[in-house]
C-alpha cells in the first residue's frame, strides 16, 4: 500500500507533488521520490525514510518542470532504501506503482534476455523496462504503455511519464485505487481524493482494468482492450484542509480524545434518540428474512465485527459468521441465499476485505459496508454504505474508527432485533437510551488517562503481555493486544479468559503481566476464577473493571483501573478507550513512532 501522484500542471510541479505525498504518507512511509520532465529530460530525486528526507534532498538539489509523478512507499519487494524507492526509470520512461506485479519474475527474466539490467530489487522496475522496450522499438508512448500494461498480472495503480513529452501521463488501475483530478488547464492523478484535495475536488475514479491518458486539457479512459470507457465525474468529499494534531503530541492521542464526539455523531446517524428508536435504513435486504449474516474484515475492523457477533446473536437471534478477510476470500464458503454480508473497513481500500466483498457479490449476496471513507472502493462496490462518522483517521493504529464501527454495528444489531421481533419497542427504547450514553461514559473514562499513563510506565519494562477477556471482552482483549504490539513493538496476545487453562497458563510468571478486561457482567465471576489461576502462579494482574467489579474481584492486582458502572451494551465501546490509552502511553515511553509505526501502513491495498 503505497501512495502515488501525477500532475500535468502549469506551475512548478515539485512542491505540489510533495504536498500531495504528505497527504499520502498514511499509505506508506519507508521511502519517497519524485520525477519531472524539464526541457524534455527526465530527472528524479529519491530518499529513504520519511518524506522530510526527500524534501531535504530537493532543498539541496531542486527539480524544475511543470509535469511530474511522485511516490511514497510501503515496501513489498526489496528493502526500503533509495535504490528501491520510486520513481523507477528505463530508457525514456519514469514510473510509480502501488501494488504487486505477480508475474514480475518471469518478465524480469524475459527482459534480462533482451539485454535489460536491473538496478533495484523491485517488481516495479520490470514495468518501466517493458515500456522502455516498446519505446526502443519505435512504438509511440501511449501505445507503448498500453502494450506493457497488457503483460501485467497482479495488482497495480500506475503513473507513467515520458522523456520528451511534457503534456502526457498515462495512469492505470487494477486493484489499488487511482483517481483522476480535474483542474483548470491542469490535470492530476492520485491514489485517493485526499491527496488531490489541495488542487481539486472534481474527481473521476478509475475502475479495475481501466487505463487513462492524461494531458493538461483533456483525458481519455480506456479498458484493457483499448475501448474508450466512461466513468462518473464527481465532487469529492475529500477534505482540502490538512488534518493537524491540534495541541496533541500525536494524531493517535488526538483521535483517542475525539471519540466522545465522533461516537455521538455516528450513533445519532443511526438512532433517533428523541423517540428511542433505530432509524430506518434503506437496506438491500430485510433483517426479518435473513437466516445468516456474514461479516468479514481485517485487523481492528475484524475485531469490531467479532464484538458485533455477540450483539446480533444475543439481541436479534441472528446467526453470524465473522471471518478474517484474508482467510474468507480463499475458503470458498458456501453462502445462504437468505444471507447478507457486511464488510468493515476504515479505509475502504483493504485488498483482502475488497476481495471478500467481491466473492459475496458474485454469489448474489446483498452487500453492506461499514466504512470511514465514503468514496472508497469498498463503499462504491457495496449495495449500501453504512458510514462511520469518525472523520479522517491519520494514526496508523485505528482508534476512533474502531469505536465508531462498534457504534454502527450496535445500532444495526438493535435495528435487526426490532425488525425480527426479538425485542419489544420498550426494550428497543431502553437500548437506544443506553447507546446514547456511550459518548458521556467515553468522556468520563478519558479522565483516567493519568492512572493509565502510570500503568503504561510499568508495562514498558516488559517483553510480553497477555490480555484476557470473556464474551465481548474477548475481541477487546485481542484489540488491546493488537494496539500494544503494533505501536510499542512489545509482544502481546489476546485470549479468551476461559482458554487460559488450555495452554497459555504455562506462560504465566512474574515476567508476564496479564491485562484482564472484565466489567461486572453476566460472566464476571468466571473471569475472577481465571484471575485467581493467574495470581496463584505469580502472575501480575492489571484489571480493567467497573465499581461493582472492583468490589467483587477477590484477587490481588498490580493495578485496578475502575470505570463507571454502565449499561452492558455500551461496555465494548467504552472499554476500548483504556486499552487504547494503555497502548499509546506505553509506546510513548518506548519512544516508538506512535503515528507511523515501523513496517506498517494505514491502508493495506495489497494482499
Ligand atoms: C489497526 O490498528 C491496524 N492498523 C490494522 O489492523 C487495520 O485495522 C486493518 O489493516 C484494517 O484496515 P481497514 O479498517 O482500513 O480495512
Amino acid at each position: 500500500m503505497c501512495g502515488i501522484v501525477g500532475i500535468v500542471g502549469h506551475s512548478p510541479v515539485a512542491p505540489l507533488l510533495v504536498e500531495a505525498l504528505k497527504r499520502l504518507e498514511y499509505r506508506g512511509y519507508d521511502s519517497a521520490g519524485i520525477a519531472t520532465v524539464e526541457h524534455g529530460e527526465l530527472a528524479r530525486r529519491r530518499a529513504e525514510g520519511k518524506l522530510v528526507n526527500l524534501q531535504r534532498k530537493l532543498d539541496g538539489e531542486p527539480l524544475g518542470g511543470l509535469i511530474g509523478i511522485g511516490h511514497t512507499r510501503w515496501a513489498t519487494h526489496g528493502v526500503p532504501n533509495e535504490t528501491n524507492a520510486h520513481p523507477h526509470f528505463s530508457d525514456g520512461v519514469a514510473i510509480v506503482h502501488n501494488g504487486i506485479i505477480e508475474n514480475f519474475a518471469e518478465l524480469r527474466e524475459e527482459l534480462k534476455k533482451d539485454g535489460y539490467s536491473f538496478t533495484s530489487q523491485t517488481d516495479t522496475e520490470v514495468v518501466a523496462h517493458l515500456v522502455g522496450r516498446e519505446l526502443a522499438a519505435g512504438v509511440p508512448p501511449v501505445e507503448a504503455a498500453h502494450r506493457a500494461l497488457k503483460r501485467l498480472e497482479g495488482a497495480f495503480a500506475l503513473a507513467i511519464m515520458f522523456r520528451g513529452d511534457e503534456d502526457l501521463i498515462v495512469g492505470a488501475r487494477n486493484g489499488p485505487p487511482l483517481a483522476v483530478g480535474h483542474g483548470k488547464g491542469e490535470m492530476f492523478l492520485g491514489s485517493d481524493a485526499i491527496a488531490l484535495a489541495p488542487f481539486t475536488n472534481s474527481i473521476t475514479y478509475l475502475e479495475d482494468g481501466d487505463w487513462v491518458v492524461v494531458r493538461r486539457n483533456e483525458f481519455a479512459i480506456f479498458d484493457m482492450e483499448g475501448n474508450p470507457v466512461k466513468r462518473k465525474r464527481q465532487q469529492s468529499l475529500g477534505t482540502s484542509f490538512m488534518v493537524d494534531k491540534g495541541n496533541h503530541r500525536h494524531f493517535m492521542e488526538k483521535e483517542i480524545h475525539e471519540q466522545p464526539e465522533v461516537i455521538a455523531h455516528t450513533l445519532a446517524h443511526y438512532l433517533d434518540f428523541a423517540n428511542g428508536t433505530s432509524r430506518p435504513l434503506d437496506l438491500p435486504f430485510d433483517f426479518a428474512k435473513l437466516d445468516r449474516l456474514t461479516i468479514s474484515a481485517c485487523g481492528t475492523a475484524y475485531l469490531a465485527g467479532l464484538v458485533s457477533k455477540y450483539w446480533f446473536e444475543r439481541l436479534a437471534k441472528l446467526p453470524v459468521d465473522v471471518d478474517i478477510a484474508s482467510e474468507f476470500r480463499y475458503r470458498e464458503v458456501p453462502l445462504s441465499t437468505k444471507s447478507a454480508a457486511f464488510f468493515v473497513s476504515q479505509s475502504g481500500e483493504t485488498a483482502d476485505t475488497l476481495a471478500s466483498l467481491r466473492y459475496c457479490k458474485a454469489a448474489g449476496v446483498p452487500i453492506g459496508s461499514i466504512v470511514n471513507v465514503r468514496e472508497s472502493t469498498i463503499a462504491r462496490e457495496s449495495d449500501v454504505t453504512l458510514p462511520t462518522l469518525a472523520g479522517p483517521e491519520i494514526g496508523v493504529a485505528s482508534t476512533k474508527a474502531f469505536t465508531c464501527q462498534l457504534s454502527v454495528l450496535a445500532s444495526l444489531a438493535v435495528r435487526a432485533a426490532a425488525a425480527r421481533g426479538a425485542i419489544s419497542s420498550e426494550e428497543e427504547r431502553a437500548m437506544v437510551r443506553s447507546l446514547s450514553e456511550a459518548p458521556r461514559y467515553a468522556a468520563q473514562v478519558l479522565k483516567l488517562d493519568g492512572q493509565i499513563e502510570k500503568v503504561a510506565r510499568e508495562l514498558a519494562h516488559y517483553k510480553h503481555v497477555l490480555y484476557l477477556g470473556r464474551d465481548t471482552n474477548y475481541p477487546l482483549a485481542m484489540e488491546g493486544a493488537l494496539k500494544l504490539k503494533e505501536i510499542s513493538y512489545i509482544h502481546a496476545e489476546g485470549y479468551a479468559a476461559g482458554e487460559l487453562k488450555h495452554g497459555p497458563i504455562a506462560l504465566i510468571d512474574e515476567q508476564m503481566p496479564v491485562i484482564v478486561i472484565a466489567p461486572h457482567d453476566r460472566i464476571f465471576e468466571k473471569t475472577v476464577s481465571n484471575m485467581q489461576e493467574v495470581a496463584a502462579r505469580g502472575g501480575k494482574i492489571i484489571l480493567i473493571t467497573d465499581t461493582k467489579g472492583a468490589a467483587r474481584a477477590t484477587v490481588d492486582t498490580m493495578e485496578t483501573i475502575v470505570l463507571p458502572d454502565m449499561p452492558e451494551i455500551i461496555a465494548p465501546i467504552v472499554y476500548a478507550l483504556p486499552i487504547q490509552l494503555l497502548a499509546y502511553y506505553t509506546a510513548v515511553f518506548m519512544g516508538t513512532d506512535v503515528d507511523q509505526p515501523r513496517n506498517l501502513a494505514k491502508s493495506v491495498t495489497v494482499e
